[in-house]
């Protein structure tokens, strides 16, 4: 079985798989400007927070790539110009300025413009090689927390298709799988968009994985009716007191795990925390246009001139989460006041 793979470089262009399309059709779309990757994240063809900031580095190494001239201070307001321009197309993941960040130190101390080229594409390429040996260790640790059998509930799709590989809450499935370790999962749909319905099962059914969708209003009922041992979800930006953002609905599952006493992760690269900002209330929430809710696909579920509320993602307040997944290990609830210490000794 195999698991899907979702941002790659190509030397003068990036090959992403056409989320957007998902299940209906497995495409994959060339982005040769970086105005082509801006359209590609800003409209979800390419999604979740990690691989959102591998597609800008390398959106960014483009841009690079195509500077024509000589002189390095112009090569630099040049990468700082399309760097802003990148991270204008999301506002929640950190991943994304995360990224950019990163490119942008790489080509600090470059001696030429050629040099400074290089350096770009290498860090790019680094970044994605990168998260996916920390998917790979989220994986193992989160594998660490279930036993055969369990039944795990999770939200959006935090899989290998919104990383680089193997993803943050969907690896320990994946990993289970290759290794003959039976886990079921209950995928909610995750409206509007259906990142569950359509990418979630979508990924997990390719790698083998048993897994079972609800629509986002039966998860009560299934945790009160169901054997449910516990709930994982990703992150696309962490506070330092462990406040996380993620997909809209993530914060109620968390309500509903702590009344069914129900252990809730939080499965997140490093890359994934913003330890300037103390607590959730001061992580950007996006809002995205209102057609995403009148509308299912292409059909109109509302009349036109409904007034619509549409923020893309929630906080869910540190006191409800059990614990924080990280390629280095588990952050217990206990731990949470240690988080900005990560950031200070890089270990656990
Ligand atoms: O709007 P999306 O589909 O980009 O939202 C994605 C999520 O909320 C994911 O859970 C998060 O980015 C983690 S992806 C490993």
């Amino acid at each position: 079985m195999a698991i899907p793979r979702s941002v790659e470089w190509k030397e003068d262009s990036i090959k992403i798989l056409n989320q957007q399309l998902i299940p209906n059709s497995v495409e994959f779309l060339t982005l040769e400007t970086i105005e082509d990757v801006w359209d590609a994240i800003k409209t979800l063809k390419v999604r979740g927070a990690p691989a959102i900031g591998i597609a800008a580095a390398f959106g960014l190494a483009l841009a690079g790539s195509k500077f024509e001239g000589e002189d390095l201070q112009e090569f630099h307001t040049h990468i700082r110009e399309k760097s802003l321009y990148l991270a204008s197309s999301r506002p929640t993941a950190v991943n994304l300025t995360w990224a950019l960040r990163r490119l942008q130190n790489k080509i600090e101390n470059a001696a030429s413009v050629n040099e400074a080229k290089t350096n770009l594409v290498h860090e790019a390429i680094l970044i994605s090689v990168e998260d996916e040996n920390i998917c790979y260790n989220i994986g193992q640790h989160a594998l660490s927390l279930f036993n055969k059998n369990d039944s795990v509930m999770t939200i959006c799709n935090a899989g290998s298709i919104a990383t680089a590989y193997y993803g943050t809450a969907l690896a320990p499935f994946h990993l289970a799988a290759e290794v003959d370790f039976p886990i079921h999962v209950f995928a909610c749909e995750t409206r509007p968009l259906l990142q569950g319905a359509r990418l979630t099962t979508w990924e997990l059914l390719q790698s083998g994985v048993n897994v079972t969708l609800i629509t986002d209003s039966m998860a009560a009922h299934t945790m009160k009716t169901k054997k449910v041992d516990a709930v994982i979800v990703g992150a696309d930006r962490i506070s330092a007191n462990g406040d996380t953002a993620n997909k809209i609905g993530t914060y109620g599952l968390a309500i509903l795990a702590k009344q069914h006493g129900i252990p809730f992760y939080v499965a997140a690269p490093l890359s994934t925390f913003d330890i300037s900002l103390k607590n959730g209330d001061e992580i950007p929430i996006e809002e995205r246009k209102e057609e995403e809710i009148l509308k299912v696909g292409n059909e109109w579920v509302a009349p036109k001139n409904t007034s619509v509320y549409n923020p893309a993602f929630d906080v869910t307040p540190a006191e409800l989460i059990s614990g924080i997944i990280t390629e280095q290990g588990i952050i217990h609830e206990t731990e949470f006041d240690k988080i900005p210490d990560l950031f200070t000794t890089k270990s656990l």
